[in-house]
């Protein structure tokens, strides 16, 4: 394996926020190969793998493809992944851990299909070097992802271990928060980049506000991390992924950050949010205030109200969210003015009793639930429909 050699490289994310990744390896220079709506397939190096994990905002994982061939069973997948040079890539003393999507008629439990692969590794590090590694579920060191659609199987080197929305700055994560990932996609989708001042009322445990932070001064979250997959594969640079760190150390937006404000009603949230916003080291970029949406603070130069209430699947009732949704509508009318609006939200019924109608509805998923990123273009003379959208 030639750590230099493009190879074909596979990066996840959500559903939803494919077409926001594309945009973000394009900026990085790797145009797509294949989209599909969890999945962006481009052509890259395992060093250019290190630099994605470093920078990649929306993704999940990135998968470099060790091997693909065609298999009919069990048996053959064994041999197949027995016959690769694992003692080249893994070392006895690491910690394997397999994940498999199958479907195809030889198998019913994807579990079985992890640990033939996870015995043919361990089998043949064993013969060669004499220990085998140590195997179990957790995404901490050496990662391997198998695809076994009918009879072809993708093998990959999972270079993130651990899903990079997992920052690492959540230490504090309150109510159902929002992932890092899917917050850095909905910004995307607002088009914030810093540029203008930021107001998150109902921040919760902070994760918009704290994304858009990063964006602002132009971090790439992954300096937030400190152990990713690819550094548990035995060609890892350890020297060349140091010095890209030092590199994206120096990266600085080329504007100072427009104000960004978050609030939230419960002292509890504003208390986890500051934490976590410390635990990322953009703290200084961020206002808290704990007080009811309404009364958030507005900055003088107009910019951007992004709202993610609690839909009613896992917080609050529904009669009182109808009220909250109607005050929402209101404040955004009559104090938001020539500011840009957005609700995130899960329950577009609820969505409707903000009376305003949504220039743009984008379609996102927040674990099972589909949800909306409505739009609300304020002009002065906004005009307030009764049950108006959301749908
Ligand atoms: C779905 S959570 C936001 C999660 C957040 N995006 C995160 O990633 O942690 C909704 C938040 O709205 C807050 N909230 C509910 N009613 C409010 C009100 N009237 N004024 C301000 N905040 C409110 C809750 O305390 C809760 O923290």
């Amino acid at each position: 394996m030639d750590p230099a050699a493009p190879h074909h490289v596979r990066v996840t994310c959500a559903p939803g926020l494919a077409d926001y990744l594309e945009q973000e390896l394009a900026e990085l220079g790797f145009d797509a190969v294949d989209v599909r709506p969890t999945t962006v397939d481009i052509r890259a190096s395992l060093h250019d793998a290190m630099r994605l994990n470093l920078h990649l905002r929306t993704a999940f994982n990135v998968l470099y493809l060790l091997d693909a061939f065609t298999c009919a069973d069990p048996e053959e997948l064994y041999a197949r992944v027995e016959a690769l040079p694992w003692e080249d890539w893994i070392a006895p003393d690491e910690y394997l851990s397999v994940v498999s999507s199958v479907d195809t008629p030889s198998i019913t439990d994807w579990r079985f299909a992890s640990l033939k692969v996870k015995d043919a590794v361990v089998d043949r590090v064993a013969s060669v070097q004499g220990a085998r590694p140590d195997s179990g579920p957790l995404r901490e060191n050496f990662v391997l992802h198998l695809y076994w659609v009918g009879d072809r199987c993708e093998l990959y080197l999972n270079t993130s271990g651990r899903k990079l929305s997992d920052r690492n700055y959540r230490k504090i994560p309150h109510k159902a928060p929002m992932q890092e990932a899917l917050a850095a996609g909905v910004l995307a989708a607002t088009g914030y980049d810093g540029g203008a001042p930021l107001v998150n009322p109902m921040c919760g445990s902070g994760t918009l506000a704290i994304e858009a932070a990063l964006i602002a001064t132009g971090r790439p979250p992954g300096l937030l991390r400190s152990n990713f997959g690819f550094m548990h594969h035995k060609a890892f640079d350890d020297a060349a992924w140091q010095q890209m760190r030092r590199e994206a150390k120096k990266i600085r937006s080329k504007h100072a950050p427009a104000p960004i404000i978050a609030s939230d009603i419960d002292e509890k949230a504003v208390l986890a949010a500051r934490k976590n916003a410390e635990t990322a080291g953009v703290h200084h970029y961020i206002d808290f205030h704990v007080c009811d949406f309404a009364d958030t603070p507005l900055p003088d130069d107009p910019g951007i109200v992004l709202f993610n209430p609690e839909y009613g699947e896992r917080l609050g009732k529904i009669a009182e969210l109808e009220e909250t949704y109607a005050r929402m509508g209101d404040f955004l009318k009559q104090r938001c003015a020539g500011w840009t609006g957005y609700i995130f939200t899960g329950n577009l019924q609820l969505a409707k009793k903000v009376g305003l109608r949504a220039s743009r509805r984008m379609e996102f998923h927040n674990a099972r639930i589909e949800c909306r990123l409505l739009k609300y273009e304020l002009y002065a003379g906004t005009r307030r429909k009764p049950e108006a959208d959301g749908a």
